[in-house]
């Protein structure tokens, strides 16, 4: 029997390990034990996701979180290594950038139990967001890197990794799209008419405040003079833009659920983001997306000309969505390996 220990925390990666787990059901010689760091712990960040994808309670369910990147990631460290000890898993597998991937692998590595590592090989070359020192010293210590695309792909060559470790999978979060959309749920707190859905979290333009002012500047902008923009707002942007009164003036709901984001995702008109899945989710669903960023892991987008780095600059953010507002997303799929990246995971570690 191969013993799997998976680490979760942040609310993504309860879509991910969702998809792959219910793969990994198909192979009677695989078990399945699932840990939850509480890194993400309220109810609409985190039991939600756990409801509509039908999976099981964690069998392990810590509460670290908030505190700083080091002390949440050392108190994970302690809490996941007792947690591989007294489970004894073969293998720990971990999903995607964030401190409970980083735990995860690092404590499984010290106690030399292999690991996996989904969403191997994305790189943005900013050694400031603290997601690229997650995803490069989880890959180092991986055993098996699945890779989402050919990119992540020639990254991981290009830094000399083994190419047998190397695994062009696809993307899980293609598979889970296609296999929840007809869930899609319209959030009880939308109140009709077209709208532009905006996200916006990451610490590289919450933590600055004169970004966050620029971004929120540009989003009341587009709200008030090119199309309604609806914002589910993330619990640290929320406390941000509060502490430093700044002005929000766009639609603001609370943070959704996995079934209402696609239903916003398939019903809206363009995307602005910061999130690094939703540039693929916006993709999948035929619409063009804006980032608010200044480079992306997913550039094969940008090369289609279907997404565009606006940054947090004003001009730039309000002429990127009004050059993308109207186009055109054609989307097949096939540059995230057509929605079977779960069952080549799975098929992968049953044999492992
Ligand atoms: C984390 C990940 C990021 C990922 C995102 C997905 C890291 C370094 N960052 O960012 O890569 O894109 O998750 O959403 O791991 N908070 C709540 N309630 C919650 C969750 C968070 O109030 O349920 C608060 C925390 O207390 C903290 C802040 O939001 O003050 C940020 O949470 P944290 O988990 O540190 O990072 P995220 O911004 O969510």
């Amino acid at each position: 029997m191969l013993k799997i220990l998976t680490v979760v925390g942040a609310r993504p990666q309860f879509v991910k390990a969702g998809v792959v787990s219910r793969a990994l059901l198909e192979y009677s010689n695989v078990e399945e034990k699932l840990l939850h760091t509480g890194q993400h712990f309220d109810a609409a960040m985190s039991s939600i996701f756990f409801d509509q994808l039908g999976m099981p309670k964690p069998d392990v369910q810590l509460n670290i979180n908030g505190g700083s990147h080091g002390e949440m990631t050392g108190k994970m460290l302690i809490e996941i290594e007792a947690a591989i000890v007294d489970q004894s898993p073969n293998l720990v597998l971990v999903y995607g950038d964030t401190n409970s991937t980083l735990a995860g692998a690092l404590a499984a590595a010290k106690l030399n139990i292999s690991v996996a590592h989904v969403e191997a090989g994305l790189r943005s070359y900013n050694r400031t967001m603290p997601e690229e020192i997650n995803r490069i010293i989880t890959d180092q210590l991986s055993d098996l890197l699945f890779c989402p695309t050919q990119l992540a792909v020639s990254n991981l060559e290009k830094e000399g990794y083994v190419p047998s470790t190397i695994d062009l999978v696809g993307d899980v979060m293609l598979d889970a799209v296609n296999f929840f959309k007809k869930q899609a749920q319209k959030p009880k707190s939308y109140t009709g008419g077209s709208f532009l859905l905006a996200t916006l979290h990451r610490a590289e333009n919450t933590n600055s405040i004169d970004k966050l002012r620029s971004i929120v500047d540009a989003l009341n902008f587009i709200h008030h003079n090119v199309g309604k923009v609806l914002m589910p707002l993330h619990p640290r942007t929320s406390k941000l833009l509060l502490e430093n009164k700044i002005d929000l003036q766009v639609n603001i709901i609370e943070p959704v659920g996995y079934f209402e984001s696609l239903w916003l995702l398939d019903n809206c008109q363009l995307l602005l983001t910061d999130s690094g899945g939703m540039q693929k989710e916006a993709y999948f669903f035929g619409k063009p997306c804006v980032t608010m960023r200044e480079e992306t892991e997913w550039s094969e987008l940008i090369d289609l000309g279907v997404n565009k780095l606006a940054g947090s600059d004003f001009e730039r953010i309000v002429g990127c969505v009004n050059d993308l507002l109207d186009s055109r997303v054609d989307s097949d799929g096939q540059i995230y390996g057509g929605g079977a990246a779960a069952s080549r995971i799975a098929s992968r570690i049953a044999s492992a």
